[in-house]
């Protein structure tokens, strides 16, 4: 079975990840690229051999595209993903899946109406650490998950977006919403949500705009560093940290202290995933390195965002799950309280 796919948004996100994974899949035949900048979506178009749209329109209405990714900011998510949803298309969009979990609701909504799949891009559950760590915790043969720690944290998105530029959306509240929370810190919350099979029900937090300038040289909007404590419906305790002011090297790391040891994942210096056991036996897995902002390997999403489609699989990260982490992103910030 061989489609073609739509995407919207043509920065940084559809450059390394989302067009190169459509164009390793053997069930894709074209990608239509569509940006509001055309110049975006042409120089895509040119690198991986598409075609570009003029409009959303024009793409929705395309009977040869069965599903879309939408790689826009933020901001419109909510707008492009529902009409995709109703015009009959499977849709891939980015995280966070919207500002505001009432516009979350919405795309559920559509998703609902339209019988079409819907999967969140929390691309954190495909790596094989990640996913390593889940098979060891789901079978116990750590005991029980007591507490965790949690980072990520990077030198900030102005140099990983398209505009290369302190004027990014990603600095805007009325475009990203959320800031470093919305960005980073939502693919952790999703994570520790997947690896416990659990799901964060109380935060604290603190989170301020330490460091980011705007294209003024004001502090941004956004907050650029969170610091948390977390409690999950299970009991479990633990604590995140979220950063765009890591001027050093990505940090990734997350830790899981289980009553007969210690699973360690990402952490600098060590191997991809090392279980530290009580009695000091170490186990190191020989599992592959995360991608990061350099180091652009395939994440796998894509393939799974198409064999949903092609076997009529639910999607490995679902709208609900998506939701579940906005609200926890969203009680970090003050803006809301988590309700279940
Ligand atoms: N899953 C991940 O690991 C990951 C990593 C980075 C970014 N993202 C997400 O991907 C999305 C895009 O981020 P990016 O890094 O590619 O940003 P970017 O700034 O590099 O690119 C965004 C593109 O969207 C286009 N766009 C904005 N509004 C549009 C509209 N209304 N219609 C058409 N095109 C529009 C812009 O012109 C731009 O080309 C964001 O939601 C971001 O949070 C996810």
């Amino acid at each position: 079975m061989e489609f073609n796919v739509g995407i919207i948004g043509c920065g940084s996100i559809t450059k390394y990840r989302h067009a190169p994974e459509y164009k390793a899949n053997s069930h894709v035949d074209e990608i239509i690229f569509y940006d509001r900048n055309p110049e975006r979506a042409q120089s895509l178009a040119n690198e991986f051999n598409g075609r570009t749209a003029k409009s959303v329109e024009e793409l929705l209405q395309d009977p040869s595209i069965i599903a879309i990714s939408d790689c826009s900011s933020n901001e419109v998510h909510h707008i492009h993903t529902t009409k995709a949803l109703l015009n009959g298309k499977h849709v891939l969009v980015e995280k966070p899946i919207a500002v505001s979990s009432e516009y979350a609701e919405e795309i559920l909504e559509a998703e609902r109406k339209s019988g079409k799949k819907l999967m969140v891009d929390h691309n954190q559950r495909f790596t094989k650490a990640h996913q390593k760590a889940k098979e060891i915790i789901a079978k116990k043969e750590l005991g029980e998950v007591l507490t965790f720690k949690t980072s990520f944290g990077h030198e900030g998105p102005e140099k990983w977006g398209i505009t290369k530029s302190n004027a990014t959306w990603f600095f805007k509240k009325n475009r990203s919403r959320y800031g470093v929370a919305g960005d980073l810190g939502i693919h952790k919350i999703d994570l520790i949500h997947f690896l416990l099979d659990d799901e964060i029900e109380d935060v604290q937090a603190f989170h301020g705009a330490l460091d980011k300038v705007d294209e003024h040289g004001d502090s941004i909007e956004v907050c650029d560093n969170v610091v948390s404590i977390l409690k999950t419906k299970k009991g479990r305790l633990g604590t995140a940290s979220f950063s765009w002011t890591y001027y050093g090297k990505e940090d990734n790391a997350t830790t899981i202290y289980c009553q007969k040891g210690v699973i360690k994942i990402y952490h600098d210096g060590l191997d991809p995933l090392v279980v530290e056991m009580n009695d000091r036996t170490i186990i190191k897995y020989d599992v592959e390195q995360i991608q990061t902002n350099d180091n652009q390997t395939n994440s796998g999403v894509i393939d799974a965002f198409i064999d949903c489609i092609i076997n009529d699989k639910t999607p490995p990260v679902t709208g609900q799950e998506a939701l579940a982490s906005l609200k926890v992103i969203e009680s970090m910030l003050g803006e809301n309280v988590i309700r279940n």
